[in-house]
């Protein structure tokens, strides 16, 4: 299944990480590195940093990295080896198939032919009578036909195995059936159409593959939609629906809606530029995708309750990044009894239509001015008690922007809103401005504090137990990375002699690619580690290591860490000796961290 370490050695040799990911990202230099904002969260500050002189590239933002297979992995959503095969044609390389390579593609092929396939099915279904209730339910929805053939919609039908017939019979497998979520088993091991009696929405991704599905019922029945689960070729936190239409969109922005309808609908008025995310909020891959085609998002969640949580979700996921962000809100409906109701694009449309829409377009507020108006709504502004509740929750959410400018503007707009004078208003987000400073201050003193809490790595699984070894495991990692010509002839520590189960395995590894004749690289290493084990070792690998005596580093790490692989042991077999180690441990931690406060206090 893997490549041949030559032919990886070939291949990074031929693809500078530099090359690559510049044609992503613009970098600029600085001293031996470059940088350039993070194309993997939002920021308006580069600390997106390549590294020409190790190959990595690492963000200090979000704490993402590795090599340039990894890159590619992340950025165009591909598996280890789809990313190999991307960068070898992008420098004419042949890439040495192996057949379980080959196995692996044809069955992602298969599965995405499989969906093609059913989505033709579910498409024809709704043309024949069987379909006439999905057709009568588009009727009702007032979705035309060309709209209806524009998406792709389709009938699953009142039949336990319709679908699972026909695909059999052009020559799908059961068990390809269900690893595509197209069916499900029961307890008796039988299988039956997960999809049964429902409008059916194929969800298409950017490059045109029918990834998924989503299936509305056609009357108030639960659950209202099932959308297909994770598969080999699906997940759901990567894909927008509608994107592939959007993205060809010749309006300047995306609209970001909830449900499938709306977008349909909103397609059919014109706003061909409308996407939703399927029953989730929105994800950072989901904003990394968009920032390939458009740099204003609008979001135009419904106006209930859990359509504002949504909006307020979305926007911390967007704050500070590069995205201009408007919030189209769309007003409450009188019911006919008098209370006022939920409306969603779709309603809006139907009731008002798209040149009232366009008007709300052209009209949302940005985030800002939405939070505003939340605040707003939630105090009696006649009241002095709630007009002062209101002055402080409001100076927090302004103290919290990061340009002077737009405070200023803001805050005037705040105190107008509760009948404040401009200056008494001034002065309570100043206040609130301090006591922001304040804290971050002194969420950055701990951190000086307590330094060994920085060392640990992000994820919690990948805790150090022993940081002191770790820390020279750590070292042993990156100087064999840096420099393979460090490597001793026979390896100087066993897999079990690391207290880090990760930082282990990537020594074993590294030596199993040096036995192949290879020059061990972070690059190799992503076939089997997951994208956050990849990223804590780049993070390890851009960590300063001083030039001077590499050699004796590397011996004295050696030595670190056997010395606590042995006491370890020593540990196991005397339990007494474990706690004491534990009560010590714990005291030199405690010293430390009062050296530390005299030193600051
Ligand atoms: P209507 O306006 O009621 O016709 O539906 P809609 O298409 O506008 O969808 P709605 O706003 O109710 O829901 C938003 C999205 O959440 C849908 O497109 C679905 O993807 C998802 N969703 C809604 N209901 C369910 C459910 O019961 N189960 C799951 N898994 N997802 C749901
Ligand atoms: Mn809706």
């Amino acid at each position: 299944m893997p490549f041949p370490q030559s032919f990886l050695d070939e291949l990074t040799a031929r693809c500078d990480i530099v090359d690559v990911v510049g044609s992503y990202v613009h970098l600029t230099k600085k001293g031996a590195n470059l940088f350039g904002l993070c194309p993997f969260h939002s920021e308006k500050t580069g600390s997106f940093s390549v590294s020409p002189d190790k190959q990595i590239y690492y963000c200090f933002g979000c704490k993402r990295g590795g090599g340039v297979v990894n890159f590619i992995m992340e950025e165009e959503n591909l598996s280890f080896p789809d990313a190999v095969r991307f960068l070898a044609k992008r420098v004419n390389l042949e890439v040495p198939e192996e057949d379980g390579d080959r196995e692996a593609g044809r069955r992602r092929q298969r599965l995405l032919d499989l969906n093609r396939e059913a989505a033709r099915f579910y498409y024809r279904m709704l043309q024949q009578p069987e379909g006439r209730a999905v057709q009568d339910y588009l009727d009702r929805r007032q979705i035309r036909k060309a709209t209806a053939v524009n998406f792709g919609l389709g009938a699953s039908l009142d039949r336990w195995d319709a679908l699972i017939t026909a695909m059999t019979r052009m020559g799908y497998t059961k068990a390809e059936l269900l690893s595509a979520g197209l069916a499900v088993q029961n307890k008796n091991g039988g299988i039956y159409d997960k999809f049964r009696s429902r409008l059916m929405f194929p969800v298409i991704d950017v490059r045109g593959d029918v990834v998924a599905f989503g299936g509305r019922v056609l009357d108030k029945s639960e659950p209202k939609y099932m959308n297909s689960s994770e598969t080999p070729v699906y997940s759901k936190r990567r894909e927008l629906y509608a994107l592939n239409l959007a993205k060809k969109s010749k309006r300047p922005n995306i609209i970001l809606c909830e449900g499938n309808i709306d977008v349909v609908t909103l397609h059919q008025a014109g706003f061909d530029n409308a996407v939703a995310s399927m029953g989730t909020a929105l994800t950072q891959e989901q904003t990394r995708l968009l920032s390939r085609y458009t740099k204003e998002l609008v979001l135009c969640y419904d106006n209930d309750n859990a359509g504002k949580v949504a909006t307020e979700r979305a926007l911390q996921i967007l704050n500070n990044s590069e995205f201009s962000v408007r919030v189209l809100q769309l007003p409450n409906r009188r019911m006919e009894d008098g209370t006022m109701g939920k409306q969603d694009a779709d309603d809006f449309i139907k009731n008002f239509g798209p040149g009232a829409f366009e008007r709300l377009l052209s009209g949302s507020e940005n985030g800002v001015e939405f939070r505003l108006a939340q605040t707003a709504g939630k105090y009696d502004l006649t009241d002095d008690r709630q007009r002062l509740a209101y002055a402080e929750e409001v100076s927090a959410l302004l103290a919290g922007l990061e340009s002077p400018v737009e405070r200023d503007i803001y805050t005037v707009r705040a105190a107008e809103a509760a009948k404040l004078t401009p200056e008494a208003m001034k002065l309570e987000v100043q206040r609130a401005f301090k006591r922001r400073l304040g804290r971050e201050k002194r969420t950055q003193e701990r951190r000086d504090l307590n330094p060994a809490a920085e060392l640990q790595p992000r994820e919690r699984a990948m805790h150090y137990t022993n940081v002191r070894s770790a820390m020279a495991e750590e070292g042993v990692i990156r100087l064999l990375l840096l420099d393979d010509s460090l490597f001793p002839p026979a390896p100087p520590l066993r897999e079990e002699d690391f207290s880090s189960p990760l930082l282990g395995r990537v020594f074993s590894l590294l030596w199993e690619q040096r036995a192949q004749g290879g020059v061990p690289r972070l690059t190799a290493l992503a076939a089997v580690l997951t994208g956050q084990e990849m990223s804590h070792i780049t993070s390890v690998c851009q960590k300063p290591e001083s030039a001077a005596n590499r050699p004796q580093a590397l011996a004295d790490y050696i030595a670190v860490i056997r010395r606590e692989a042995e006491k370890r042991a020593g540990a196991g077999a005397d339990p007494l000796a474990a706690v004491t180690e534990k009560i010590r441990e714990q005291k030199l931690n405690k010293q430390k961290h009062n050296d530390g406060g005299t030193q600051h206090g």
